[in-house]
This record gives C-alpha cells, structure tokens and sequence, in this order.
C-alpha cells in the first residue's frame, strides 16, 4: 500500500493571533509546520508527503521546510475543505492521511493504527473521549448533552484515496471541519481508533504554551565536550572568544584561530550528535580561509535550534601560560553570549597554565576545553 501524507496548512491562525499564521510560528525553535510534517514523513510507512499553503506564503512555508522532501507545494483555498481537495487534485496511490498543520505532534503509534484499520474500512480517524460535562449554552448554562458515545476527532485521518476523491465529490453542504464528515456523507464508513493527546490542535493563543511546557517536559539533557589547540606565529593580536586580546603573539590557523569559540562550538555540536566543526567548516575549503570563528559558533547554535534543542550553559577553560585571561573574561562571555544567542549568565570563561608543563607550558600555542550543556528531544515524539 502507498500512502501519501496530506499537510493542510492553508488557514490564516485568526484565533491563534501572533502576527504570522499559527502554522510558521515556532514551537520549542522549530516551526510548527515543520513538526507537523517531519512527524508524518518520518513513518515508515508513509512514502511522501505534500503541502498545502496559502497564496502569498510561499517564503515563509520554503523556510519552515527547508530540506524536507515535499515535491511542490499547493496552492489551498479560502476553507480548509477547499485546501484538501487542492490537495487531493495532486495526489495518487492507494492511501492518503490528511493532517492539519496545526498538530504538530503526531506520535506514530497513531499512524500504525490508522493504516492497520484501513484494511478493513474506507477511511480511519483517532478520537479522544469528551473528559468534560458537555451543556447546552444560553446566557445561562442550559440542557445538559448526554456525552456517553461523544469523541473528539482528532487529525491526521486516513483514508484510501479513491473514496476519499469520490466523496469529496459528492459533497454538497456546508464546508466540513473534516473528512470524516465528508466520507461517512457518502455512505461509506469511517472507523473509530484511539487518539492522543499530543495530537491536541493548536487552536488559541495560550495552546502554544501549552505546547513549549508539553515540549519542554519531553527534553533530555545532554553534554558535548570540545577541544582545541593552536600554535602560535607571527605577531598578535590573538583571537580569544570573539574578542581581540593585546598579545606579542597570534595563533596560526586556517580561520582566525579562535580556540574559545572553537572549543565552544565543538562542544555544541557534540552535545546535538552533529558531528564536529572540522565536517562543518573544513580547512579545506577556501571559503573559510581567514573567517571569523563566530560565524561557525552562530552556525552551529542555529543547526541546533533548527533541531529544536536549547542551550543551557557553555564552560570553557582557556589553557595558556600567556596572555592572561582575567582582564579580557567579561568581554569574553558578552561577545560569546552576543554571538550564541544567550545571557551573559549562560557562558562561563575560566583559565589556568600548566605550570610550564607541556606545549601550553612552553608558550608553543593556546590549548581550550568547552563543555555545552543543552536539552534536546530526539524527535517530534521524544
Ligand atoms: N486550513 C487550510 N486552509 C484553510 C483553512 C484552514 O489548509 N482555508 C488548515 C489550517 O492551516 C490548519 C487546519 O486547516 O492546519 C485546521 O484549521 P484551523 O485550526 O481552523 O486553522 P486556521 O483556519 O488557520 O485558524 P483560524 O480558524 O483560527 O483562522
Ligand atoms: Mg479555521
């Protein structure tokens, strides 16, 4: 069975409010969009997924999906049925799961029970039990509804794709809320499986942060070490996190030789898995001749936000028999901070010789150590 992750991100987020669409704003330094269909994309079971976006936000969807596989974007419509069937217009094979955007967490435990109930239904969605007395509503609090045999029905909804395309044909009402309503219209059956709170749509302004604690709680911390030495040569002045210290002496190297900065962004690399900065930015490439090791510290923070980690606290330990570290430490922190995107209480800079021992002892080069402590999920389910 092929099956087709359909993201509806064509609303405008009026109830959410927030200047942008609800769907590009960030959750946890991600955009919600992108959870929404990193979660989907990365199933197994699921081979590609499309976007539906509104006209005018082109930039913003290319941005928030950078790098992810989703073919050209639609173009969706003035209500979320509209922008489904835009997007059912470009999709083929056998099954399709149509998402909101605004859901950005999809645990695939979902998925597995939606594609395992379509084998024997046209159409499966997850649903949540009502947890609240349900009443009529007046000025005053009315008729109570008998909730017994009430759900919430929650997105992503799966469906083979044929019944889908043939109900949505036949539909003639008002705008729907969801397929369900669409498909179970046209006389086929939709089964019932079992939701998930993560699944809970951002809708108003306080869900997001709703969301950021629901994230946050799903955080790990983790800890990244770096190293870095480098010889001296020739005259000063020498780079030392990001700040201009008056010495005799420079450091050699292929970039400005800032061993702070590249202790700290090694460290914030090895703290996400992603590698070390030599990968990143290798002496190899002339682009980098020269550079200003804050531009591979601010690339590594942003690759790390990207993955929706947070920065805690960076410790660097400046090893050096000379020039001393004291004077030029508080400069040091705030440039450091400045370039990282952190308080100034984030960043700790110590130092310490060797006691004449060792290369650093015999005032060959500079060495530092960083450590970087962050939190980070795994993925969209932790
Ligand atoms: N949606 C869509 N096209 C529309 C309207 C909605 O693709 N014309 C999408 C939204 O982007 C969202 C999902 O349908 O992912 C659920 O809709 P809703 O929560 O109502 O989002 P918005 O319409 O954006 O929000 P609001 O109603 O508050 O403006
Ligand atoms: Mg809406």
């Amino acid at each position: 069975m092929t099956t087709t992750a359909l993201i509806v991100a064509a609303g405008k987020g009026e109830r959410a409010g927030g200047g942008v669409p609800k769907q590009y704003r960030l959750l946890g330094g991600k955009p919600v969009l992108r959870w929404a269909v990193e979660a989907l994309i990365g199933h197994p079971a699921v081979q590609s997924a499309r976007v539906v976006i509104g006209k005018g936000y082109e930039e913003l969807a290319f941005t928030a999906l950078a790098g992810l596989n989703v073919g050209d974007l639609i173009e969706g419509g003035a209500d979320r049925a509209d922008s489904v069937r835009s997007g059912l217009r470009e999709i083929g094979g056998d099954a399709v799961l149509v998402h909101d955007a605004a859901r950005p967490f999809c645990p695939a435990g979902v998925v597995d029970r939606l594609l395992a109930t379509l084998e024997f239904y046209e159409g499966a969605a997850p649903v949540l039990p009502v947890g609240d007395t349900l009443a009529c509503i007046g000025d005053t609090i009315g008729e109570p509804v008998d909730r017994s045999g009430l759900a919430r029905v929650q997105t992503p909804q799966a469906f083979r794709v044929d019944a889908l395309k043939a109900a949505y044909e036949r539909w003639s009402g008002l705008p729907p809320t969801d397929e369900t309503t669409v498909v179970r219209a046209a006389g086929m059956k939709v089964a019932a499986v079992e939701g998930d709170p993560a699944l809970e749509k951002l809708t108003l302004a306080a869900d997001f942060d709703r969301a950021e604690q629901w994230l946050a709680g799903r955080l790990v911390p983790r800890t990244g070490f770096g190293f870095d030495v480098h010889a001296f040569s020739g005259e000063g002045p020498l780079m030392l996190g990001g700040v201009e210290v008056p010495h005799s002496r420079g450091l050699a190297g292929h970039s400005d030789a800032d061993v702070v900065l590249h202790a700290i962004t090694d460290a914030l690399l090895g703290a996400a898995g992603l590698g070390d900065i030599g990968e990143h930015f290798p002496p190899s490439d002339q682009r980098w001749e020269g550079a200003a090791s804050s531009l591979f510290l601010a690339h590594a923070v942003v690759l790390l936000r990207s993955r929706g980690a947070i920065v805690d606290h960076v410790d660097c330990t400046v090893i050096a028999e000379a020039p001393k570290v004291a004077p030029c430490r508080e400069a040091m922190r705030a440039r450091i901070a400045e370039i990282a995107g952190l308080s100034i209480d984030q960043v700790s800079i110590k130092a310490t010789t060797t006691e004449g021992l060792g290369f650093t002892g015999r005032r060959e080069g500079i060495a530092a150590q960083a450590v970087a402590s962050i939190r980070m999920g795994l993925s969209s389910e932790g």
